[in-house]
């Protein structure tokens, strides 16, 4: 679905292993950026490739004619939109009437209603835009988007999201994109977590993980998830691609608005365990997969 852009003013907010190379394509792509992030030694090689760093949030947004966020989780986003204390820092302080704000960061879909009503507000129009495809989508401009929000909206911000992303989905209105993220990883997560049990069990009887993977690619249990994690996991390679302090973090996420929608999820409660006892007990940022190690213990 690529479209080729007008140059815009655009600021970026995050500059973790997914908001770097979105940036990235972004400026590669003709856009004037305006970046901040946290650790401002973060932003040095797009500040090298022509990105503005701006000293606050409230900054970034400031000239934008559209904002995107990143980050990690509903606690920094409410940091980076609201600002501190008496500093007048905040994105959402900075944000000019009639421009758009993307957050494409995975959150509730109750903090995306209060930054809907916050952004309605300033006449500012607003859509929560999560994604998937991983660092690797983020670096190829591969990424697939979930859009909740006015399709008006989404139509002007679609030459924007053609340069990070393949596809993108209208699902609804604001929340729409973040309640399907939250399902889809939910997804991933247990199929991640059942790849290790049964890597486990067949270890243990004394055949290799790579003969059950080689029979799953085969069958209907094939996956692309599990081509791409498990013969990471047979070989304990967990360098964090999708972390797992953000998949623990996003079952969270779906376990709560299951708990208000008074929806029962058994197996995701119970993943979520197990994703928390391996945090838990790593020293080091691993990737989800390394759920793996529940069963090393
Ligand atoms: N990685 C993936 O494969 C993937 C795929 C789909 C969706 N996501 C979602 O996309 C979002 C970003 O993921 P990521 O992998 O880029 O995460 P990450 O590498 O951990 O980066 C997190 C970003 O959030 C910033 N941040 C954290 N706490 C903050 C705070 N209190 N105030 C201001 N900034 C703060 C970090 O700043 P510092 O640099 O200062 O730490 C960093 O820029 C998350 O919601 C994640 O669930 C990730």
């Amino acid at each position: 679905m690529s479209i080729s852009a007008t140059p815009r003013r655009i600021g970026l907010i995050g500059l973790g292993l997914m908001g770097r190379p979105m940036a990235m394509n972004l400026l590669k792509a003709g856009h004037a950026l305006t970046v901040w992030n946290r650790t401002a030694s973060r932003a040095q090689e797009l500040v090298a490739a022509g990105a503005k760093l701006a000293k606050t949030p409230r900054e970034a947004a400031a000239e934008a004619e559209f904002l995107l966020t990143m980050v990690s989780d509903p606690p920094a986003l409410e940091e980076v939109l609201w600002g501190h204390e008496g500093k007048n820092d905040g994105a959402l302080g900075g944000l000019r009437a009639g421009s758009i704000y993307i957050d494409s960061s995975t959150i509730s879909p109750a903090l995306v209603r209060k930054i809907a009503a916050a952004c309605a507000e300033r006449q500012v129009r607003f859509l929560d835009a999560p994604v998937t495809g991983g660092d690797w989508g983020a670096r190829e401009g591969n990424l697939v988007f979930m859009i909740g929000g006015d399709e008006a909206t989404l139509k002007e911000v679609e030459p924007i999201l053609g340069v990070m992303a393949k596809k993108w989905f209208h699902l609804g209105p604001n929340g729409a994109g973040q309640t399907i993220k939250l399902a889809m990883n939910g997804i991933l997560a247990l199929q991640v977590g059942a790849m290790a049990e049964a890597l486990a069990l067949v270890i243990r009887a004394g055949l290799r993980g790579e003969q059950l993977i080689e029979v799953m690619q085969a069958s209907m249990a094939r996956s692309g998830v599990l081509d791409v994690k498990s013969p990471l996991m047979v070989k304990g390679d967990f360098k964090p691609s999708f972390p797992l302090r953000l998949m623990h973090k996003d079952l969270g996420l779906m376990l709560d608005l299951a708990n208000q929608l008074g929806v029962a999820l058994p197996a995701t409660a119970a993943a979520r365990e197990v994703y928390s006892y391996v945090k838990g007990e790593a020293k080091e940022d691993l990737d989800y997969s390394a759920v793996m190690r529940f069963w090393k213990k």
